[in-house]
């Protein structure tokens, strides 16, 4: 069986499902080669992926599957202030973040050369790595990068916020607009106004994407079953892409410990923080994001580099009150464990009506 949506066909799969990419090194290639086996887009977060990866990292995916998958970029890799590590910065931010250096049995972090890899070094990697799709957010890349994308055959998928910014990707001319509402986890990945000022929901941004602009529209947000998936065909969307019910399978790049708070009572309360990167992202709300609030915290890149050791301490010690748990709105309804089950539930849910 497939089930052909305008979006599936451009994106080259059998069916209208999308696993979201995760970023911060929580993607896999297991998890994406499953969801292209199986018919679906399986994507690779690699935003924080080295430019001299980037050919490795496609030549694992395209090894792992036949089928197309998305390799998943940051247009913008630092908020003003945040592209160069200097000592005034580290005075003025670190008391923030001394007392759970201590707390934690750290020593202070040493300043590295940069916080984050340039997205026109990562950009040149990935266009001579040859994805069959390049997914993107926190921008538009420039002309010259979208018609290189077109001359290799590479697909292209933005995201988009809010009305304004899938009519901003539909003029530059970007293959398909993934409409991400503010149920997500993950990041707010607004880039025209502040993520703040950009809290739209899924279930209105897809019906007014997909009345304004001519490029098929992808549902995020939200989503985490069949009957997400057949809503967000029916307000107008050609295919749906899911996050958290994908990271919560085994097969992703999360700690367990995640995974398993996914499946308690505690993700029934999410909210919106910057408190993990500087940029808005909604997870579950522990202390670290208690902590934070109120806090003069870095610009993104830099409070991601002073969290990192935070976090990676944290779960060493198996502690979860000072982790980034991601999660989005519909965690309480999450019910498989594993990526090749979640598929098939998805594919059989599909519309019987519409498939081919
Ligand atoms: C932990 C996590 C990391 C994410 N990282 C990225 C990313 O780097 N790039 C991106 O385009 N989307 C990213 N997303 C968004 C997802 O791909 C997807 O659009 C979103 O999770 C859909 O909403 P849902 O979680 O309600 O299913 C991330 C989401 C999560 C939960």
């Amino acid at each position: 069986m497939t089930f052909t949506t305008e979006a599936a066909a451009r994106l080259g799969i059998r069916y209208p499902i999308i696993q979201g990419p995760f970023g911060g090194g929580l993607s896999t290639v297991e998890l994406a080669a499953k969801v292209s086996d199986a018919g679906g887009l399986g994507s690779y977060g690699a935003h924080v992926t080295a430019p001299e990866d980037m050919a490795a990292l496609t030549r694992r995916l395209s090894d792992a599957t036949d089928a197309p998958f998305a390799l998943n970029l940051w247009v913008s890799d630092h908020d003003p202030g945040g592209e160069h590590p200097n000592a005034a910065q580290f005075e003025r931010y670190y008391p923030v973040f001394a007392p759970y250096y201590e707390e934690l049995g750290l020593s202070a972090p040493i300043l590295p050369e940069r916080f984050h890899h340039r997205f026109e070094d990562q950009i040149e990697a990935l266009l001579e790595a040859r994805p069959p799709v390049f997914s993107f957010v926190f921008g538009i890349p420039g002309k010259k990068i979208l018609e290189e994308c077109r001359r290799l055959g590479i697909v292209t998928v933005g995201a988009a916020t809010t009305l304004a910014e899938a009519e901003a990707l539909d003029a530059a001319g970007v293959d398909l607009i993934v409409a991400t509402g503010l149920e997500a986890g993950g990041h707010r990945v607004s880039f025209l106004a502040p993520a703040e000022e950009s809290l739209t929901g899924t279930f209105s941004l897809v019906q007014v994407a997909a009345a304004h602009v001519k490029a098929p529209v992808i549902a995020a947000g939200g989503v985490v079953d069949g009957r997400g998936v057949r809503a967000a065909l029916t307000l107008g969307a050609g295919a749906a892409q899911l996050g958290t019910a994908f990271l919560a399978c085994a097969e992703s790049g999360t700690s367990q410990a995640h995974r398993d708070l996914l499946f308690t009572e505690s993700v029934r309360d999410t909210t919106l923080t910057r408190s993990y990167t500087g940029r808005l992202a909604r997870g579950i709300r522990n202390r670290w994001i208690r902590d934070m609030e109120g806090q003069d915290l870095p610009p993104f890149p830099v409070q991601s580099w002073f969290f990192g050791a935070i976090k990676a301490a944290a779960l060493k010690q198996g502690r979860d009150d000072l982790l980034s748990l991601y999660a989005g709105q519909s965690a309480p309804n999450l019910k498989h464990r594993s990526a090749d089950v979640l598929m098939d539930e998805l594919i059989s849910d599909l519309p019987s009506a519409r498939a081919a």
